[in-house]
């Protein structure tokens, strides 16, 4: 497999969240990220130096604006890239949540364990209970070999390729599961002709055509 373009961290953020991360302040799902409770470093506007009151900065932040949290570093990454730092995971991750129109959790179990203080569970990204997280796995080798072994060849022929890959979102477009596309009636190739008959000025289909049901 190709993991080549994942291995530069701005490739990967392009191949896996693509317009999500552009569209998205990076925060929608802090309630289910008990270990990212404050705005990401890029969402957060830039703070006044120095004397910023305490009080006014957001929990997570250092006095200076940088985040206090450091995300750690991945132990159980399977398909994308085990080098990748946990700042990186953490932004495809935002990617997969903001694709499907998810939290964190819907893919990553609670562990009834390790408490926030406000007693909710914190949730154990490294688990792999949730069939979610093994179905994602799945769609993300999918994905890669879409664009590794189709995209790029095809591309690679098309004059006016655009250098798109298919992402989670391409398919999914905010939700679970994809919805199904239906053609409009009128545009659609195959789509049954208008009741009574053909529209006006329409050729009668040519000998041979298959009659559409
Ligand atoms: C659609 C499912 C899905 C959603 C939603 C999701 N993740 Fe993940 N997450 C995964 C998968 C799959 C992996 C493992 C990837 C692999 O094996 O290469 C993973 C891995 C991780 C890891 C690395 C864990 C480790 O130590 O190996 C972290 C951290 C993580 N996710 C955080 C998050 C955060 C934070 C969110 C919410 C912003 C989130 N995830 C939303 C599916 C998801
Ligand atoms: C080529 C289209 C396509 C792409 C790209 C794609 N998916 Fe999917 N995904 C589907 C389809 C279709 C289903 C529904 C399959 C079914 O009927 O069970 C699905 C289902 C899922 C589910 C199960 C949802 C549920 O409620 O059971 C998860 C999780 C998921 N995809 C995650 C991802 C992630 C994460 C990515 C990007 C790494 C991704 N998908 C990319 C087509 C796609």
């Amino acid at each position: 497999m190709k993991l080549t373009s994942l291995l530069s961290p701005a490739a990967a953020v392009a191949l896996l969240t693509a317009a999500v991360l552009a569209a998205t302040t990076g925060v929608q799902a802090t309630q289910d990220q008990p270990q990212t409770t404050a705005p990401t470093a890029q969402a957060a506007p830039a703070p006044p130096t120095g004397g910023a009151p305490a009080q006014n900065m957001p929990p997570g932040m250092a006095p200076g604006g940088r985040p206090m949290r450091s995300y750690p570093a991945p132990t159980n990454l399977q398909v994308l890239p085990k080098n990748l730092t946990g700042q990186q995971v953490h932004e495809i991750m935002e990617g997969f949540a903001g694709s499907l129109g998810v939290h964190c959790d819907f893919c990553h179990a609670a562990d009834p364990k390790n408490l926030m203080p406000n007693g909710r569970p914190r949730l154990n990204f490294a688990d792999d209970s949730k069939d979610d997280k093994k179905i994602a796995r799945i769609m993300l080798t999918m994905t890669q070999q879409i664009n590794a072994d189709y995209i790029s060849k095809a591309s690679a022929m098309d004059p006016d390729a655009m250098g798109m890959k298919v992402t989670c979102g391409t398919c999914h477009r905010g939700h679970e599961m994809p919805e199904e596309f239906v053609i409009p009636k009128e545009q659609g190739p195959g789509g049954p002709p208008p009741a009574g008959g053909p529209p006006n000025g329409a050729a009668p289909p040519a000998a041979g055509t298959p009659p559409a049901h």
